[in-house]
């Protein structure tokens, strides 16, 4: 075991510029122990399947420039200061909803996803959208739904379109457990301000427009090992070890990672996983618009049809929802298949 950790921890370690900027737990550090033996064993198999992160790119340097821009980057208390009754027991259920949510939050989850999937580190990795910078910021604007929302109507989002299940109701368990460890991360932050590491570096267009072709070589090349030829993902014993990038157990058409732009930025930064910044911009761009050019669960916010959802809801150059790919219009798969009328009731659109 001791053999394998530190194996591990070689395709783990972030590359020499990030060691500044990101948090000192390594990921595994936090995954619950059968999980982490298997991903181990995983990874290990592929480590030698992989070459080694090439030296950085001008590309690179204007990202890290721009996230550093703000300042120093935010760390925050290490799972050994979590305190002792009730405020740290609410902290850790936080933090385990995090790593396997399809368990921890189980009735309000409708994929295998879990937030720490995209949420690295389990939601301490700057640069992939932290929890501890995204809490700061709440109550905020949203412009997806046209109001002031507090943290948990934030979460209450994610459940809904991420993980493609429903809203958690405002006060819930789980809503509150995840409040707790996004407030305690954030531990020392100023309140309200712009924090350095809050969700993704901006990255610059590409010189081509992204390209599904291009894409899909990226995808074969760096990505399948992991994700599946497929895109499905793999489990082992049931336990998902490399989470689905599309297909049904995914992210559902409204999710945040639906956007060609946002999934450029998380990539670029955070995959392959342990090989951060290692594409180049046009890679990330590029495989990226392969990804969400496949198809995934409905959009929840459904308008009874296709070209009047994407009217709706994906008026937008990163959307490929409503789009013709390959012969094929994206979304078009009729109606969601779990019923959202209880969500309805519960948070705005
Ligand atoms: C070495 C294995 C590996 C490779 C190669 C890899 N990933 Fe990942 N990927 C992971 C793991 C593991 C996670 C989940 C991270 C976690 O839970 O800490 C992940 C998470 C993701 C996520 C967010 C979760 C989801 O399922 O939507 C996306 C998107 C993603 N990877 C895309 C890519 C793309 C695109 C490539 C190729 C450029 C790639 N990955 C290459 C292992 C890999
Ligand atoms: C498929 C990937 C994915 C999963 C799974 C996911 N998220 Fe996210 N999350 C994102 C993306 C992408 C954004 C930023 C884009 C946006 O604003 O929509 C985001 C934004 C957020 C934010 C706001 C960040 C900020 O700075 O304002 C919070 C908080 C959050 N997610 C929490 C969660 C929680 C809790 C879960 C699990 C219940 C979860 N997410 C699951 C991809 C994901």
């Amino acid at each position: 075991m001791a053999r394998r950790a530190a194996q591990l921890s070689v395709i783990c370690e972030p590359n020499s510029q990030r060691k500044n900027q990101t948090v000192k737990t390594s990921p595994m550090n936090i995954v619950p122990r059968a999980t982490f033996a298997r991903t181990a064993v995983l990874l290990i198999t592929l480590a030698s399947q992989l070459s080694s992160t090439p030296a950085l790119s001008a590309d690179v340097q204007t990202a890290l420039n721009a996230s550093a821009h703000t300042g120093a980057i935010f760390q925050p208390p290490s799972e050994a200061d979590i305190p002792a009754g009730p405020f740290g027991d609410t902290i850790r259920m936080g933090r385990d909803i995090m790593l396997d949510t399809p368990r921890h939050a189980a009735r309000y989850v409708g994929n295998t996803l879990s937030c720490a999937n995209c949420h690295l580190d389990a939601g301490r990795m700057a640069g992939s959208a932290p929890l501890w910078a995204a809490y700061v910021n709440y109550p905020a604007f949203r412009a997806k739904n046209g109001k002031i929302n507090t943290y948990q109507e934030r979460l209450q989002g994610c459940f809904r379109f991420s993980m493609n299940g429903s809203a958690p109701p405002l006060g819930d368990p789980v809503l509150v457990a995840l409040e707790a460890y996004s407030f305690w991360l954030a531990t020392g932050l100023p309140v309200n301000k712009e924090v350095a590491g809050r969700g993704y570096s901006t990255l610059e267009k590409p010189a081509l427009a992204p390209d599904f072709t291009r894409g899909q070589a990226i995808y074969t090349a760096r990505c399948a090992l992991c994700h599946g030829a497929n895109g499905t993902g793999q489990s082992v014993g049931g336990d998902i070890v490399f989470p689905p990038l599309w297909g049904d157990q995914s992210y559902n058409w409204g999710a945040g990672m639906g956007s060609v732009n946002n999934a450029a930025q998380f990539i670029y930064a955070n995959m392959p996983y342990g090989m951060s910044y290692s594409l180049t911009r046009q890679e990330a761009w590029d495989v990226a618009f392969f990804m969400n050019a496949h198809e995934r669960p409905q959009d929840p916010r459904w308008q009874g049809s296709v070209e009047a959802t994407r009217a709706k809801f994906h008026n937008s150059e990163f959307s490929l929802y409503g789009q013709t790919i390959n012969g094929k219009i994206l979304g078009n798969t009729g109606a969601p298949k779990r019923s959202q009328a209880k969500d309805q009731a519960q948070i705005a659109p």
